[in-house]
């Protein structure tokens, strides 16, 4: 059946954001200060010392971004929950008003007929919890289980998407050993401990959710193929540990129990080895995987970097985003099927994808142009239909990000959003990507099949 469409009637098309990075008013309605509030306002640790005081101003506009997803007909969208706004301190008390900011967000987006998908932590943790050690405190496993559960008894019923922990990753490895984000330790003993904790939080959540909630929870990862610039040994090896590091350690311990051999390596005496206790824990079944793809990483051999003792090597052919990034769409069909073998066929989501190019400050004549972030879209829509075909079960995408946002220690130097911020007014610009993408998703995939690669149909 040539002409079938690929994406069936229940697709989730989605945007996604996260609380620290869209929200503003950190501290509104009784909130308690989270680890970006504190970094970005520490000198020289983000461009320009931007943070997210006014961000996008969600916290107030709201509904009028729930007009524009409706605008541009997405049916899910993906949000982050700030754990300081319903726990001030972390723990204990539960602040109502903050609570009321997610329940009205919520219902809104229900209104409009739009799929709600939380996640509970993207990586603004409560400051009071740091001072009390973070994520290499044991006890947070708890803490952030008991958070979980007032989210879940406020609000399962209404969201039947809910994500544990986006992209543990990066909280581990920018926040513990190599120090560009919040809280910005660099400490080879730490992140093991932090990347244990983190996943012993997440089970923890995940059994609070079946005894609270009924829908699907999961966890969201950042996944990024690693390709051996050559056949040497050496840069074999150095593949496969840049491999186990960024994307086997989380899922391997979630979906299989066990960390990936290499990490032992990776981290020699500052290895902990985990019990077998913690372990079970940790492996509690899931309703889906959450992937975000960004771009894919040539990686060779390089004694130099420790403790991985690899990097990248710049592809002479490729584009590359503004934030670096190697423009590869191929590489999301191979990580998608490579989640389905390595993990079983189970549901997964892309749960962000998207790129960062130049756009200027303000809409020129009421339009952004990107048509590089448009090809983007394409390529990547398409690779992820390449996937279904292939067997994955993929059963929504969720474009990042709804809106230009603050990119955490970049601060606003780089736009990701299918919608233009004018931070100056807060005027809102559906960008040609966004305009793109609504087309996208009126015609159910099938403009996919009719463009080529320079978008003539
Ligand atoms: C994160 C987002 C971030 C995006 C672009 C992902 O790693 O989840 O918060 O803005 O990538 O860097």
């Amino acid at each position: 059946m040539p002409n079938a469409p690929i994406f069936p009637d229940s697709f989730l098309w989605g945007a996604a954001t996260s609380a620290y990075q869209i929200e503003g008013s950190p501290l509104a309605d009784g909130a308690g200060a989270s680890i970006w509030h504190r970094f970005s306002r520490s000198p020289g640790l983000t461009a320009n010392g931007d943070t997210g005081d006014v961000a996008c101003d969600h916290y107030r506009r709201w509904r009028g971004d729930i007009a524009l997803m409706r605008e541009l007909g997405l049916n899910a969208y993906r949000f982050s929950i700030a754990w300081g706004r319903i726990l001030p301190s972390g723990t204990g008390a539960v602040n109502e008003r903050g609570l009321d900011f997610y329940r009205q967000l919520v219902d809104g987006l229900l209104e409009a007929g739009i799929t709600p998908n939380a996640t509970l932590y993207h990586w603004d943790l409560p400051e009071a919890l740091d001072n009390r050690g973070g994520w290499l405190n044991r006890d947070i496993a708890d803490w952030f289980a008991d958070y979980a559960r007032v989210m879940f008894r406020a609000l399962g019923d209404r969201i039947p998407m809910w994500s544990t922990l986006n992209e543990p990753w990066v909280v581990t490895d920018g926040g513990y050993l190599h120090g560009a984000l919040a809280p910005g330790h660099r400490n080879l003993f730490e992140a093991p401990i932090a990347t244990h904790n983190l996943m012993r939080a997440h089970g923890a959540a995940v059994q609070a959710y079946r005894s609270e909630a009924k829908q699907a929870i999961g966890l969201v990862v950042n996944l990024e193929p690693k390709y051996p610039a050559s056949e040497r040994d050496d840069d074999l090896a150095a593949a496969r540990r840049a491999d186990a590091y960024m994307n086997r350690q989380y899922l391997d311990a979630a979906c299989l129990g066990s960390y990936p051999e290499e990490l032992r390596d990776i981290f020699g005496d500052a290895w902990p080895e985990p019990s077998a206790a913690d372990m079970a824990l940790i492996k509690q079944p899931i309703d889906f995987i959450g992937i975000n793809y960004y771009t894919r990483n040539v990686t060779e051999h390089w004694p130099l970097a420790l403790p991985l003792r690899w990097r990248g090597v710049r592809q002479p052919q490729a584009t590359y985003t503004e934030t670096g990034w190697e423009v590869h769409a191929p590489s999301l069909t191979r990580i998608l099927l490579w989640v389905k073998e390595r993990y079983g066929n189970q549901p997964l989501y892309v749960t962000e994808n998207g790129a960062a190019f130049y756009d200027p400050p303000k809409a020129i004549d009421g339009r952004i142009d990107d048509p590089l972030r448009v090809d983007y879209y394409r390529e990547h829509l398409r690779a992820v239909a390449e996937a279904m075909r292939g067997g994955a079960d993929v059963r929504g995408y969720y474009a990042w990000s709804l809106l230009d946002n603050f990119e955490w220690s970049l601060g606003y130097s780089k736009r990701f959003g299918i919608i233009h911020v004018d931070y100056e007014t807060q005027q809102r610009t559906v960008k040609a990507s966004g305009r793109f993408y609504a087309d996208v998703i009126r015609t159910q995939g099938e403009l996919l099949q009719k463009q080529d690669r320079n978008g003539f149909a």
